[in-house]
């Protein structure tokens, strides 16, 4: 017999139970429903709404039920329509009359408004944390690899010589940011919608800054409609998630070119990269293509959330139930990957000596040599088009600048001297960079002091 069966003269068609039905996926929120029902609980006791000694007898009781449920001692009931219904009905279940008292002054709309906030902050806390994780392996392996040179690139071209320290802790500069909006996530998601009832509050005199106070929040909602209807914070915590995705999924695509044998600038662990069923001689990259897949898949998530609230008049509408799904799939991936990423990471080898090999070739110290001659007094223009030339006779007779003849530099311009070779040197053209922000080793050094400053203040699970 349903709950509401006063209202109703026959029973609810199966299949409608089955399509209403949340249990299969919002069970896994069964901690922060318990959690909240025990604030709640304790708060109609404290303002006299229900007798002390019931207001005891329920916590205790849901104490229980959730010991039970995590010692595996009590199961889901499949059937129940939420997690919600199940845990008030188990309730019932053992307490009797008492525990009928527990939904005084509350509204399923409320209460899954406030789970889903609970769970989220615990799930952010947690992402966060394995963000700052990575964030701090790329800056142990930026630390080996100040001096280590390679090509910076734009189109996929080489361009000028950074290091791959600074090609890391560009990343990690994206996780750095990652977890500031993750970190003004939870500040937005952080105010208890318990007490706005099913929109209207209520005529009981609740006490919604004590159960905000229990529950770690910031203060209650403002607003009883808004705090039932809105899931704005959903979606700015899939967009976070998205965007950590999108931060994963370059870096991916970045791994996958670099370990195939056109780059072979680092090499996979064998523990983190997979045969071919055919091919004998195949190592690959699965985990990174799966990375880099689960985003389109993440940012799908994001889509969802979206388009199920923009049509939603206030306040409580079912469509709302589809958050779930969405933002669970969304979090669940996002820690997938990061779990397998970072190890995979920490596990890879780099290949300095065809780093440095790529680096020599593709004349990605033609700007150097340019600069050269501005500094010694010709504009920019006019230094660039000689360079240019240099570069087109190079490469017409088989050369780079480093082995081009210096009666070759002079032929175009007598302000080329012998320490034209010094001045387009790598680690000089590296070396040189040192303007702020730049890859040259000493200004990487700086950069990352103050990276491992800033990630310190964004350990924002401490706050827990
Ligand atoms: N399972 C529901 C959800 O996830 C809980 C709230 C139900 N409220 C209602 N008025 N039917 O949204």
């Amino acid at each position: 017999m349903a709950l509401w069966a006063g209202r109703f003269a026959k029973e609810v068609d199966e299949t409608v139970n089955a399509f209403n039905s949340s249990i299969a996926f919002d069970a896994r929120m069964y901690a922060q429903d318990i959690r909240g029902s025990i604030a709640h609980a304790t708060m109609l006791g404290d303002c006299g709404i229900i007798e002390k000694p019931e207001s005891e007898a329920i916590v205790q009781g849901l104490k229980d039920i959730l010991a039970d449920l995590n010692s595996g001692a009590l199961a889901f009931d499949p059937h129940a329509e939420d997690i919600h219904m199940f845990v008030e009905a188990e309730l019932t279940k053992r307490l009797g009359s008492t525990g009928k008292r527990l939904h005084t002054a509350r509204s399923r709309n409320d209460q899954v408004a406030l789970d889903i906030r609970l769970y989220l902050r615990d799930e952010t806390w947690e992402t966060a944390r394995l963000v700052h994780q990575l964030a701090e392996t790329l800056c142990d392996l930026a630390e080996q690899h100040k001096e280590t040179i390679m090509p910076g690139y734009t189109h996929l071209q080489r361009a000028q010589p950074v290091t791959l320290a600074h090609h890391l802790l560009a990343y990690a500069q994206m996780l750095r940011r990652d977890l500031m909006r993750l970190r003004d996530t939870v500040e937005r998601m952080n105010e208890c919608p318990l007490g706005c009832g099913a929109l209207a509050g209520t005529t009981y005199p609740i006490d919604r800054w004590q159960t905000a106070r229990l529950l770690g929040f910031d203060k209650p909602v403002d607003n009883s409609l808004d705090g039932v209807s809105d899931r704005d914070f959903c979606v700015e915590l899939c967009c976070a998630l998205s965007l950590i995705m999108t931060h994963l999924s370059r870096f991916s695509e970045e791994i996958i070119l670099w370990c195939s044998w056109e780059f072979r600038f680092v090499e996979l662990d064998d523990a983190y990269a997979t045969g071919s069923s055919i091919m004998p001689q195949k190592k690959n990259p699965d985990v990174t293509e799966l990375i880099r897949g689960k985003t389109g898949r993440v940012d799908g998530d994001l889509m969802t959330l979206l388009s199920m609230l923009k049509g939603l008049p206030l306040a409580y509408n079912k469509d709302m139930q589809e958050d779930k799904e969405a933002i669970f799939d969304a979090i669940d991936n996002v820690k997938l990957c990061l779990r397998t990423f970072i190890p995979m990471l920490k596990t890879m080898r780099v290949n300095k000596e065809n780093l440095r090999r790529a680096a020599a070739g593709g004349f990605i110290n033609a700007t150097d040599c340019a600069d050269y001659l501005v500094k010694k007094g010709m504009p920019f223009r006019d230094a660039y088009k000689i360079t240019g030339t240099l570069v087109a006779k190079c490469i017409s007779e088989g050369l780079t600048l480093e082995t081009l003849p210096l009666e070759a530099y002079r032929s175009l311009s007598e302000l080329f001297t012998e320490d034209v070779y010094d001045a387009i040197r790598l680690e000089q053209c590296v070396g040189g960079r040192r303007s702020y922000g730049g890859p040259a080793p000493e200004a990487v050094a700086a950069q990352l002091d103050e990276l491992r400053y800033e990630l310190e203040q964004l350990r924002i699970w401490e706050d827990a």
